[in-house]
């Protein structure tokens, strides 16, 4: 395992057991991309695998030869120009007009482990023995400008992270205007392409299409990573499936404007990308000055999506998650903002929460409306400080008061934001994003603050360390509802407006990682109207996110499969809310809206005080249960067996790591008539031991809900090859009870046997 690097041929051979990605220098000294797929024999010399031969209206490098076209030849890092005509990795506006580059290889460096990306979110290691390095050093000799490629191959994971970092070294200034973080020249160009997009309340559903020649993309030019698309996209074989086949995982650890998109050429090659979307984005590198993208993941299985998405599960939990929060159990929460909206007062919360005390519930967490004068969306952003009308203890009193009923507590912040009605603002007017002279569009009816000003950062923090320093807080949901737009710093000057996007998220980055460094032991939830910031760069600091503001049980199955093909259980926010539903006014019983909520960070958004005797006592039953199987839920091997974007049941389960027990929910949208009979079949258990099904009834669990399953045990094979029969849990033809009608659920759970022969 480790890295290969054949000096004489140029040629560079990441591998582990199961992945091999070849490079090598090619004859004008660029950087040619060989191979990527399941690992190969090491060999000194994989010449045969450059495709090049004479095309008429190609254009080629060397004089009076007919064989060495760039357009015809996989790239690693590729610009624009010089005989290639596909979108390229780099693209430098110079000082003479001109954006031809030509980046050539200097020297390589090979290490054990990884190293941080400087104020940038990261997979990283904990071991050297974990992963290898290969940095690649190119340089274009007219302009004096350095690229360092880096490669991490990880040891245990079908996992590859790359990033890019240019170094001006000479004294010309120069605008950066296109740095990927990830190309990849893949040969062929057979690719169903996997998007997970949407819109407010309906973020990450999977959409799918064909690869054709041209340019097939995602982007996000919002300022953040949007809740339109997600920054992972995934290139599967038309014969690949949950189960088997080839599929190619690209994520991008940023949280910012990106661009994912896959060009197939007319030779049949499909060039993929990732990176910060070049729409609207420059960097001026100044002489002497550097810059560093972003991480782009890229992963390979030959085990079909849930093998690709199992991989970026353990490397998102374990590598790029940090903290003491990262494997620690989530406490299960509940949450004011259904409960109440904006009409509160300190009794009002203090009695959710004994109710939610008394059911069982670890933390309390108090949304929007608790600061200055926020007591509806028009005012108060900014001023982070208790509003003591309705909190006549402050947030040191009421935090003091949760703690004494034995809970934790646990805050809302929006800190990147403002209300023109603020005394921040009306201190400031100059600190938000804003073009002078032009109008500035409002969302929310509020503004945005210029984090790209550290100044602004400072003072934000400033206020926040103040609370946190002097109140037991537990947990900061950090939040933030609109895009950015008239994108313009007037703390940089004209040659710079194009860095804005990216230093603020930086910024953003850098406000995250003071409060986690100074308060480590607070657990923090990303969040942006729901899912709008749901991305790997977010979790690097708050290893869960608030999912969507869609809390419907039938809209969360599509929500929280779509967001399983990258992302964790662990990393999803879900709660319980009630019925009707705020979004959607849809009824479904309670009973499955915590069937789906378990498979995520668990908690309640509603008002438990007005919950019938029954509802209460299946709330104390949903708590019971996810205390018992959180961890099993968190740390298990997630397994996507039915899809809710292709029927009208959806399945998934999570098996645990020794295998001895394993969480199935079934859920069936509708209620059918003379339906199929239908069979489930399992996932990743073990052949050959026998596995009971849980007596969930006798845990207190609702009965009505656990028929179905043959008593006695089955083998796992027989529950992976024939399936649980599940033919009667679509009675609802023939019988008047509950679980026959629409939005039926159930949760089945498999233990080992002990002393299986
Ligand atoms: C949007 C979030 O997604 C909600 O959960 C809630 O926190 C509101 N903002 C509060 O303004």
């Amino acid at each position: 395992m480790g890295i290969f690097v054949h000096e004489k041929t140029g040629e560079f051979h990441l591998y582990n057991n199961e992945i091999s990605y070849i490079m090598k220098v090619l004859r004008n000294g660029q950087l040619g991309q060989l191979y990527f797929g399941k690992r190969i024999a090491q060999k000194d010399n994989y010449d045969y695998m450059i495709e090049n031969s004479y095309r008429p209206t190609s254009a080629y490098v060397f004089e009076g030869e007919y064989s060495f076209s760039l357009e015809h030849l996989k790239q690693e890092y590729p610009s624009y120009g010089t005989s290639d005509f596909r979108m390229p990795a780099v693209e430098i506006l110079q000082k003479n007009g001109s954006r031809i580059t030509n980046f050539t290889y200097v020297s390589s460096k090979v290490y054990a482990g990884k190293p941080k990306l400087a104020s940038l979110p990261a997979t990283y290691t904990e071991k050297d023995e974990e992963a290898d390095t290969l940095e690649i050093l190119l340089r274009d000799e007219l302009l004096n400008v350095e690229l360092t490629l880096y490669y991490t191959i990880f040891n245990e994971e079908n996992a590859i992270a790359r990033s890019a970092r240019f170094e001006n070294k000479g004294g010309e200034e120069m605008q950066l205007t296109t740095a990927m973080s990830l190309s990849l020249d893949l040969p062929d160009a057979d690719y169903a392409w996997m998007q997970f997009s949407g819109y407010w309340s309906r973020e990450r559903h999977l959409k799918e299409r064909t690869l054709q020649p041209g340019i097939t993309s995602i982007n996000s030019t919002r300022g953040d990573s949007g809740h339109v698309h997600n920054p992972f996209v995934v290139l599967k074989r038309p014969s690949a499936d949950e189960f088997q086949g080839e599929a190619l995982g690209f994520s991008l650890v940023y949280s910012g404007n990106f661009l994912a998109q896959a060009e197939v050429d007319s030779f049949g090659v499909t060039r993929m990308m990732m990176g910060i979307n070049p729409f609207g984005f420059s960097w001026c590198l100044k002489g002497g000055e550097s810059f560093q993208t972003p991480e782009a993941v890229v992963v390979y299985s030959d085990k079909g999506l849930n093998g690709m998405s199992q991989t970026f599960h353990r490397l998102y939990r374990y590598r790029l998650a940090r903290g003491e929060w990262r494997e620690k159990e989530r406490p299960i929460l509940i949450n004011n903002w259904e409960a109440t909206y904006f009409n509160f007062n300190e009794e009002k919360l203090v009695e959710i929460a004994r109710t939610a005390k008394e059911d069982g519930v670890e933390l309390f967490v108090l949304d929007d409306g608790w600061f200055s004068t926020r007591c509806t969306e028009t005012s108060g952003l900014g001023d982070w400080w208790a509003n003591t009308d309705r909190l006549p203890n402050g947030i040191k009193g009421l935090a003091q008061r949760i703690e004494d009923l034995g809970m934790k507590f646990g805050l809302w912040f929006e800190l990147e934001m403002v209300n023109k009605d603020s005394e921040l603002y009306r201190a400031h007017p100059d600190w938000i994003i804003k073009t002078p002279g032009r109008s500035t569009s409002h969302g929310r009816k509020q503004y945005v603050l210029d984090f790209s000003r550290k100044e602004v950062v400072d003072y934000i923090y400033g206020l926040v360390e103040k609370i946190l320093s002097e109140s037991k807080v537990s947990y900061i949901k950090w939040d933030m509802n609109r895009y950015i737009t008239e994108c313009f710093s007037a703390a940089y000057e004209a040659g710079q407006q194009g860095e804005i996007f990216h230093r603020y998220i930086l910024g953003v980055y850098d406000l995250y990682e003071r409060l986690i460094s100074k308060f480590p032991h607070i657990l923090f939830e990303s969040c942006a109207s729901g899912g709008g910031r749901f991305d790997p760069g977010m979790l690097y600091y708050a290893p869960q996110a608030w999912a969507s503001d869609d809390s419907d049980a039938v809209e969360r199955l599509k929500i929280q499969y779509g967001s399983s093909y990258a992302y964790p259980v662990s990393s999803m926010g879900a709660h319980v809310s009630v019925a009707p539903n705020h979004q959607l006014y849809r009824i479904t019983p309670m009973e499955t809206r915590g069937n789906v909520a378990y498979f995520g960070a668990f908690g309640y958004e509603l008002d438990l005080t007005k919950l019938s005797e029954e509802d209460h006592a299946i709330v104390r039953r949903q708590i019971a249960f996810m205390k018992k199987y959180r961890s099993l839920i968190h740390n298990g091997t997630f397994y996507r067996l039915k899809s809710p974007f292709e029927g009208n049941i959806t399945a998934w389960m999570v098996v645990s790591p020794d295998k001895k027990q394993a969480v199935v929910a079934y859920f069936k949208v509708l209620s059918e008539t003379t339906s199929p009979f239908r069979r489930l079949k399992l996932q990743g258990l073990q052949e050959n031991t026998r596995y009971h099904e849980v007596d969930l009834a006798a845990e207190g669990m609702d009965t009505s809900m656990q028929k179905g399953v043959q008593p006695g045990y089955f083998y796992g094979n027989e529950l992976m090859n024939v399936g649980l029969v599940t033919s009667d849990y679509s009675v609802g033809e023939v019988s008047k009870e509950k679980h026959c009608a629409d939005f039926w659920s159930r949760i089945i759970v498999l233990e080992a046997e002990e002393d299986c022969p």
